[in-house]
């Protein structure tokens, strides 16, 4: 494999081939606090836990004991128990699913988790690598663009090289559907999840990409398309991990475009179009790729729509005859989110749409994407850890500057441990699988979903909630423009509204409407009034530049 590396926007320090060992290290014996479910004082998840608090800057420890005058909600939905493992390295992950070949690896959880609460996934352990540092990153190389799996999809919308060359998976990353699950989401994770809608795997096949697996009896190179079997289904050996996808270079003259319908911003494609081709020098189409989504078991190649516009001269008859032909090739099912009809006509739309685009970017400079900053790689030097299914394990956690312990369960979210430990309330329970954007708080500086965040998995983390906001002192003035504005009626809502504005406002201070309800398409408001927030936040835009 060749190397001649120029590396591009790199977050971690990526494996490639070339630089692994992939010998199985030593996994480390964890040095955390643990307690047998029920077998000491602790009766189960809910008993009233003695935690141990410091203020930050102080180091004044002092005993409380925390008590609820409530009974649990029902944030708790996660009743299944499950080991919990977390290698803080490639090689050790490698070693834990040599041992636990049925082990699910959990790399963001936004498909993961909402599996298991739906009852779809019930692993008997959970190998968490979100601590792996040599899965992530963008590194430009010889042989192409190496995208390590634990990229995150927010990593990829917002790579200005991505745009510039590989712009299709730029834009499928970027058509996401909630910021909140793009920032946790994987490249790895929406490739391994198997499903025909996952925004970017149509893009990635567009390109030709290759999958760079790694197991504990070695490493293998496969198309990606060969890995994809049917809906949640891919074609991983036991034990296996995919570690990076490699998309070969673009030639010049390359353009390319993806385009997806939902039924609203915060969703599964109902039907998606990755379109990739070449022009050559008597302005004709060469090197047509034509990738579907949603319109079958696996992601769909539209040969027949490639052949009708392969080595013609380009124009609107050839694109009407290649969106034609798409919509005859494939046969797509109704289902909950759209109809085959629909489905079809759909198709045909998109692609001719996308050719058009990615034709029209064949000579053009293409622009460089959504504004935004990345969000931050995770903590390095997370020590390893194993917790029986049964354990207790103590779990340190900064939250709104205090820093405290607390004994968690595998099982156990986040947002359980926030609202129904430390009764920090204003994180609200909606949907509990990722969808309402209610529960989302900020870890280590980037907003997530505590509905989708294994508390365990939290350890060391810096936690912000609403209740941070203005613990002590004045209101924000993001919070003032909220009530100027009237944007909240029931409230519910609003402490995950006002905690995403916040970040939109860091990442970019002066944000267009477009950009707000973007940045917000994945909080849900049931009074509707979005009209009003992103008036607010407008105003407290101003209030701040
Ligand atoms: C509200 C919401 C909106 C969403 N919107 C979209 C959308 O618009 N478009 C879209 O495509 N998807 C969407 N998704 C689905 C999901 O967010 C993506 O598929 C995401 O990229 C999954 O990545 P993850 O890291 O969270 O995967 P995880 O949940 O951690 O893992 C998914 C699966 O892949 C396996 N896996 C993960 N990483 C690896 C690896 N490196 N090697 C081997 N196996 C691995 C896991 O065991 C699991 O089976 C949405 C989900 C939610 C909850
Ligand atoms: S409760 Fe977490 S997203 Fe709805
Ligand atoms: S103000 Fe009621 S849900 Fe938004």
């Amino acid at each position: 494999m060749a190397c001649g590396t120029s590396p591009v926007e790199t977050s971690g320090q990526m494996v490639l081939p070339q630089a692994t060992c992939h010998k199985p290290g030593r996994f480390h014996e964890p040095q955390a606090t643990r307690h047998k479910l029920g077998s000491c004082h602790k009766p189960g998840l809910f008993h009233k836990p003695r935690a141990t608090r410091h203020k930050l800057g102080e180091c004044v420890e002092e005993e409380f004991e925390m008590t609820s005058p409530h009974e649990p909600t029902n944030t708790h939905i996660l009743s299944h128990r499950f080991s919990y493992l977390r290698p803080g390295s490639l090689n050790e992950a490698l070693a834990l699913l040599k041992d636990h070949a049925d082990a699910r690896i959990l790399a963001g959880g936004t498909n993961l988790l909402v599996d298991m609460k739906l009852g779809k996934a019930k692993p008997a352990e959970v190998i968490d690598i979100t601590f792996v540092p040599e899965m992530r990153g963008i590194e430009e190389r010889s042989d192409g663009v190496w995208i390590g799996a634990l990229t995150t999809i927010r990593e990829i919308a917002l790579s200005r090289f991505l745009w510039t060359s590989y712009t299709a998976l730029a834009e499928a990353a970027a058509a996401f559907g909630s910021t909140q699950v793009a920032m946790r989401g994987t490249l790895g994770g929406n490739v391994c999840n198997g499903s025909p809608a996952s925004d970017t795997v149509p893009a990635l096949l567009a390109f030709g990409a290759e999958a760079y697996l790694m197991g504990s009896d070695g490493e293998r190179m496969v198309a990606l398309g060969d890995l994809l079997a049917g809906p949640g289904q891919v074609k991983l050996r036991k034990g296996e991990i995919l570690a990076a996808a490699r998309l070969p270079k673009v030639a010049p003259g390359t353009g390319s475009a993806f385009l997806k319908i939902s039924r609203v911003h915060a969703d599964l494609a109902k039907v998606s179009v990755a379109a990739r081709l070449s022009r050559d020098e008597a302005g004709r189409a060469s090197s047509v790729r034509i990738e579907l989504g949603s319109v079958g078991p696996t992601v769909v190649r539209a040969r027949k729509a490639e052949a009708a516009l392969a080595k013609q001269p380009m124009s609107d008859e050839a694109r009407l005859a290649a969106a034609q032909q798409a919509a005859a090739e494939i046969e797509p099912i109704d289902d909950v989110r759209s109809t085959a009809e629909y489905r079809r006509k759909a198709t045909a739309a998109l692609v001719h749409d996308a050719v058009l685009a990615a034709w029209s970017r064949t000579e053009m400079e293409v622009g460089v994407g959504p504004r935004g900053e990345p969000p931050k790689a995770p903590l390095r030097d997370v020590p390893s850890l194993a917790v029986d299914a049964e354990e207790l394990v103590d779990i340190s956690l900064t939250v709104n500057g205090e820093t405290m312990e607390i004994d968690v369960a595998p099982n156990e979210l986040l947002l359980n441990v926030l609202r129904e430990r430390l009764e920090l309330t204003g994180a609200k329970y909606g949907c509990g699988i990722g969808e309402c954007g209610a529960c989302t708080v900020w870890m280590n500086g980037t907003p997530v979903l505590g509905c989708l965040v294994f508390a365990v998995s939290a350890d060391g983390a810096d936690v912000r909630t609403i209740e941070g906001e203005a613990a002590n002192g004045p209101l924000t003035t993001l919070q003032q423009a909220f009530i100027d504005e009237n944007a909240f009626q029931c409230g519910y809502c609003t402490p995950g509204m006002l905690l995403m504005s916040k970040k939109l406002l860091e990442e970019i201070p002066q944000p267009s409407e477009e950009e707000i309800r973007d940045y917000l398409k994945g909080n849900h408001c049931r009074c509707t009034g979005y009209a009003s927030i992103v008036r607010a936040i407008e105003k407290a835009a101003g209030g701040m530049g």
